[in-house]
């Protein structure tokens, strides 16, 4: 495999083309952003934990049955992937009252919510992602109803696989954030599963095990990132 040119430079990743134009390399960076980029920082070794956490969360989705972009983990920070064409809709899963849910509706964080609450964010930096519904998104073409439903269905078993799994770990899944793509007339699950991108508390004590410490200047970052490996490979991260 042949890494090539750079394609895209995200806030935390970076994608590169290969000799194969069905595949990329992502590239996990250590940088972090925060508030649509108004706060920046590093975490160290987060590049490395999150391709890590994220490539062993691909792997336990595809052994369930749902089809993820992930092919194979190729070196500490570096994944290969399907190259998609990315759905430019965030789709959230919210377990557990938190982030702005709590904050646009007045509630306390940690208050179960059941069933789960789905919810759409249009993919775009300029705006904010802004939260919207699926007529928003149906009436705008960001995603047909076909496409909606595998996204919404897909992510409410994601959701499915993961509260228990991870339960087991003793971490409570608060909530997360997916995104889709399309491939070969399929939509499948694209860019990552890390602490970045979903609330982990801890089941014992509450403690955030994710990218809220930064957020929120908490202090332990790295090692929050650190405790979600070691718990979901039962030792310490030196792969
Ligand atoms: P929120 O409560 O801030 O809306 O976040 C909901 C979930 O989505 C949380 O697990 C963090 C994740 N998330 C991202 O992955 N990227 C983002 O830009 C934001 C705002 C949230």
């Amino acid at each position: 495999m042949e890494k090539r040119a750079l394609l895209y430079s995200g806030k935390a990743k970076d994608v590169y083309a290969t000799d194969d134009p069905s595949q990329c390399i992502v590239h996990f960076r250590d940088s972090a952003t925060a508030f649509n980029a108004q706060k920046k920082g590093e975490i160290a070794d987060k590049g490395r934990l999150n391709n890590l956490i994220s490539s062993h969360f691909f792997h336990l989705l595809d052994q369930r049955g749902v089809a993820t972009h992930f092919v194979r983990t190729l070196a500490p920070c570096e994944m290969l992937v399907k190259r998609l064409d990315i759905i430019k809709v965030e789709v959230v899963v919210r377990n557990i009252t938190a982030g702005s849910l709590a904050k646009r509706l007045a509630v306390a964080e940690g208050m179960p919510v059941n069933p789960p609450v789905l919810e759409y964010y249009f993919k775009d930096d300029a705006l904010g992602d802004p939260l919207v519904n699926d007529s928003h998104i149906l009436a705008f073409g960001w995603a047909s109803a076909a496409e909606l439903s595998i996204m919404a269905a897909g992510a409410l078993r994601i959701n499915d696989i993961l509260v228990p799994a991870l339960r087991k770990l003793d971490i409570l899944l608060v909530d997360f954030k997916l995104e889709f793509g399309r491939v070969a007339g399929r939509v499948i699950l694209g860019d990552e599963i890390s602490p970045d991108t979903c609330r982990f508390w801890d089941a014992n004590t509450l403690a955030h095990l994710d990218k809220d410490r930064f957020r929120r200047d908490l202090g332990g970052v790295a090692e929050a990132y650190q405790e979600i490996y070691r718990r979901l490979k039962g030792g310490t991260p030196n792969v």
